[in-house]
C-alpha cells in the first residue's frame, strides 16, 4: 500500500458503476482486511450486513434519500461545500442501484453516560475498520463513501434486516467497481503544518476548515 492509497482515497459517488455486479469473495476480502482494524482491548466489535437484494436495497434506499434530505434541510451550507452536497444528493437518488450496501455495526449501543474517554472507546473501536475497508476496496478498483444520513431511521433499518436492539449501525456503505475517470487527484486540505502545535496548543487555534 503506498501513500497515494491512504491520500488519493476519496468519497466516490458519481463514479460508482451501478450495472456491474460487485462479487461476494471480493467483498469478503476487503472485510476480512477491514477487521484487522485496531479496537478497544482488541474487542473486535464490528459486525456486518451485506444488502444485495433489490427489495431490501430499495428499502434503505428510501430511508436514506429522506435522511439526507433532513441532514440537508437541517443546515445551510458554505458556497465550497455546494459540490460535495449536489454529490451528496445524487447518491441520495441512486442509493437503491448500487450493487452492494454494506452496513457496519458495532456490538453495544453509545454509552448511555458519555465521555470522552467512553465515546472515543465506543466509536473508535468501529471507525478504523470502516477506512481499512474503503482502503482495500480501492486497491482493488472498487469505492464507496462513507455515509450516515440514514441513521436518522437507525431502528427501522434494523427491524428490515432483523439486527438486534443492542447492536448500532455505524455506516452505510455503498460499494460499486469505479468507473474510469480521473483518479482522485489528491483534493485540497487544510496542511498539517497549520493545524500542528508543537509542545503546546497552535498559536492562532488552527485554519478553519
Ligand atoms: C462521519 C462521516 C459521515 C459522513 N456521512 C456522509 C453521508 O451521509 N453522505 C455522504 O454523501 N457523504 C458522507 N460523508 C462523506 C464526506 O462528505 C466526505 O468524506 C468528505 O466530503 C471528504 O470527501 P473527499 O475525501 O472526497 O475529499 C461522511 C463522512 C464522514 C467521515
Amino acid at each position: 500500500m503506498g501513500v497515494d492509497l491512504l491520500t488519493g482515497t476519496r468519497a466516490y459517488r458519481r463514479r460508482l458503476d451501478l450495472t456491474r455486479p460487485v462479487a461476494r469473495q471480493d467483498l469478503l476480502e476487503c472485510l476480512e482486511i477491514a477487521t484487522h482494524a485496531p479496537s478497544g482491548t482488541n474487542r473486535q466489535p464490528w459486525r456486518f450486513v451485506v444488502v444485495q437484494d433489490p427489495e431490501l436495497k430499495q428499502r434503505i434506499g428510501e430511508y436514506y434519500r429522506k435522511g439526507f434530505a433532513a441532514y440537508l434541510a437541517a443546515r445551510t451550507p458554505r458556497p465550497d461545500q455546494l459540490a460535495d452536497l449536489a454529490s451528496g444528493q445524487y447518491l441520495a437518488d441512486h442509493m437503491h442501484e448500487v450493487p452492494a450496501l454494506v452496513l457496519v455495526c458495532s456490538l453495544g449501543r453509545p454509552p448511555v453516560e458519555p465521555s470522552a474517554l467512553r465515546l472515543a472507546s465506543f466509536y473508535g473501536s468501529i471507525y478504523p475498520a470502516v477506512w481499512n475497508f474503503l482502503l482495500a476496496l480501492r486497491d482493488r478498483g472498487l469505492g464507496s463513501t462513507m455515509t450516515t444520513a440514514h441513521l436518522v431511521y437507525e431502528r427501522e433499518v434494523a427491524e428490515l434486516l432483523g439486527i438486534p436492539e443492542d447492536v448500532t449501525q455505524v455506516a452505510l456503505l455503498p460499494v460499486a467497481h469505479l468507473l474510469p475517470g480521473n483518479d482522485a487527484p489528491a483534493r485540497k486540505r487544510t496542511p498539517a503544518a497549520e493545524l500542528t502545535g508543537w509542545d503546546g496548543w497552535i498559536a492562532d487555534g488552527g485554519a478553519a476548515p
